[in-house]
């Protein structure tokens, strides 16, 4: 008995490294997986190893940078699906620069897929867990959101971002049953996840949403404790 067994997930960045990771092992445990990516290719390759492994995957063509999009593949996942129940927001993108060497094109166009992703992601599958009577977010942020990195200015900044709108959505939400484990936030009591004044009892501590293998990809562990 998979721990995920007749939970619907939506992977954002799922065509390639973690974010496919956590879908393979979403559909290990039982979670029917939409596969949700710009990459075409790679989220159908995705789709297809986790149902060539026995399980139940779709792949959604989506750019988390446009609503448009992400509204229609969300309703997509939801219909073939049959419900929404976690939303995994890892799509993301890296740009190495310091503040002064970041042109406002570079700026916006981190920011859009890492942080506007989220917000327009969690937007638009929020309403579809309240339905339901509950969910869980989980977002990866970045070590990044919580220290400097040299010439990492776009970027983390827009992974704070997600520690920030992370917490606020738990506030929000927390009392509809809407858990959200973002990675990167340490809370001072040593857990990962961390828990929020409004919704302690709620969250539970979480391990990171990744593990480097050692081998130059990544595998997915302990992501989401507790899930009902
Ligand atoms: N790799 C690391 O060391 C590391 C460390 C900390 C956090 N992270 C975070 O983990 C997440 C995944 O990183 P990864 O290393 O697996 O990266 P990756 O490049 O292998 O995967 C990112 C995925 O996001 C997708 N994507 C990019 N823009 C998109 C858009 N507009 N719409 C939809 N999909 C889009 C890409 O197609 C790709 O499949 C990112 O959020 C990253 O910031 C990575």
């Amino acid at each position: 008995m998979g721990r995920l067994n007749g939970k619907a997930a939506f992977i954002t960045g799922a065509a390639s490294g973690i974010g496919r990771a956590i879908a393979l092992m979403f559909a290990q445990q039982g979670a029917r997986v939409a596969v949700a990516d710009r990459d075409e290719a790679g989220g159908a390759e995705t789709a297809r190893l986790i149902e060539e492994a026995g399980g139940c995957g779709i792949f959604v063509s989506t750019d988390v940078t446009n609503e448009e999009s992400v509204q229609s593949a969300i309703s997509a996942a939801n219909g073939k699906l049959g419900g929404l129940d976690v939303l995994v927001n890892d799509a993301g993108i890296v740009h190495m620069a310091a503040a002064a060497d970041t042109s406002l094109e570079d700026w916006e166009r981190v920011l859009a897929v890492n942080l506007r992703g989220v917000f327009l992601c969690s937007k638009h599958a929020l309403p579809l867990m309240r339905g339901n009577g509950g969910g869980a977010v989980v977002n990866v942020a970045s070590i990044g959101s919580l220290v400097g990195i040299q010439a990492h200015a776009a970027y983390n900044a827009s992974k704070a971002g997600v520690v920030g709108l992370s917490r606020q959505m738990a506030v929000d939400y927390g009392p509809e049953n809407i858990r959200r484990l973002p990675n990167g936030d340490r809370h001072p009591n040593g857990a990962w996840g961390g828990r929020d004044r409004c919704c302690a009892g709620r969250l539970r501590p979480a391990a990171p949403a990744e593990a480097h293998n050692g081998a130059g990809g990544y595998r997915a562990c302990g992501l989401v404790p507790g899930l009902r």
